[in-house]
């Protein structure tokens, strides 16, 4: 487990962005190419529709420019992209450098796979880059064509995928909006429970990543929490991975948290693996939930399997 706590250089988060192909495919349109249902899917999920296309550099630059906006900053003065994504474009090069010239970035471009832990551990990997006075400013974004490795004769993974992206604009500050601490981990010998080989489609042992899931998000939750000073009284919101509304609860349960203070999107996205997170910040961000002053706590898990939770106060 890599415990962070933030250093004598502070990381903000000063602006988000998100980014989802235009088709949305609703339950009941799954529901004519495979045996399953709307009542299965909702009761079972949470989810209702998911957004498919698009390509994960595309979505990634439109929610990286999007961020820049949003933080009133100019490509021309971030020092790297960092990608998480579990979906490349190509093998090679890294999708980033598409993505870094598609922004028009003149910094660096880099790829991070922890799978749907992806975004967590790229802002880990971006406060380490800040703290260690690498870097000043980075965008971190998370971005998925997960319907391109499903295999939609299969009603077991088809059902939950979606396509989107999301992306923030961090900044070496020790002004508002501060990371205040996080945890990530793994356990590689569980490998076998979430994979995709080179040109084949998902494969998932639902029941055993559910399992691990709630377990590892709580664990993870609890000790960046401590990390930071603070207890689950002290959130005013969660911020989860996006992959079945039943983890969602049985996490906020064993935390403490009311299932209230937690984002939910994935009525909407499905699950979009690294995506999901920042989609949801931006969705709360939009909606006007996420306000100055928040904690708020980004917790995720997925295939590796991998796990990382992180702390901010919003600065707004
Ligand atoms: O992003 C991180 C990685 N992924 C996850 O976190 C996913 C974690 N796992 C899950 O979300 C759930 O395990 C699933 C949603 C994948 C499956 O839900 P479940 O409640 O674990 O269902 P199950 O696999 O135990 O299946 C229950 C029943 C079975 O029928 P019988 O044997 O009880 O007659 C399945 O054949 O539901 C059936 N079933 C379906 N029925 C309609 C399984 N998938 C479907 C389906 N539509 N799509």
């Amino acid at each position: 487990m890599v415990l962070g706590q933030v250093g004598a250089q502070g990381m903000a988060l000063v602006g988000c962005g998100s980014a989802v192909p235009a088709i949305s495919v609703s339950n009941q349109q799954l529901s004519e190419r495979v045996d399953t249902s709307d009542e299965w899917i909702v009761e079972r999920t949470g989810i209702r529709r998911r957004h498919h296309g698009g390509t994960t550099s595309g979505l990634a630059i439109e929610a990286g420019l999007a961020a820049l906006e949003r933080a009133g900053r100019r490509p021309d003065e971030i020092d790297a992209v960092i990608l998480a994504t579990t979906t490349p474009d190509q093998i090679v090069p890294g999708t980033s450098a598409v993505v870094q010239d598609g922004m028009g970035v003149t910094g660096g471009a880099f790829d991070v796979n922890a799978a749907c832990s992806g975004f967590v551990y790229a802002l880990t990997v971006a406060h380490g880059l800040i703290a260690a006075g690498a870097a000043e400013r980075l965008v971190v974004i998370g971005s998925e064509t997960l319907s391109k490795i499903t295999d939609f004769t299969e009603r077991g993974v088809s059902i939950l995928v979606g396509d989107g992206a999301g992306a923030v604009v961090v900044e070496a500050t020790d002004g508002p909006g501060q990371l205040l601490s996080y945890r990530m981990g793994a356990d590689g010998s569980l490998r076998h429970l979430l994979y995709c080989d080179h040109g084949g489609h998902l494969v998932m042992n639902g029941k055993e990543v559910f399992r691990k899931a709630v377990s590892v998000v709580v664990e993870s939750s609890q000790g960046a929490l401590a990390d930071a000073g603070l207890t689950a009284d002290n959130l005013d919101l969660v911020v989860p991975h996006q992959a079945n509304l039943r983890i969602i609860g049985a996490a906020c349960q064993r935390l403490g948290v009311p299932e209230e203070k937690a984002v939910i999107t994935i009525d909407r996205y499905g699950n979009t693996s690294s995506a999901s997170i920042p989609l949801a910040l931006v969705d709360a961000l939009e909606s006007g939930r996420l306000q100055p002053g928040m904690h708020v706590l980004l917790t995720g898990f997925g295939g590796g399997m991998t796990w990382a939770s992180a702390v901010l106060k919003w600065g707004g």
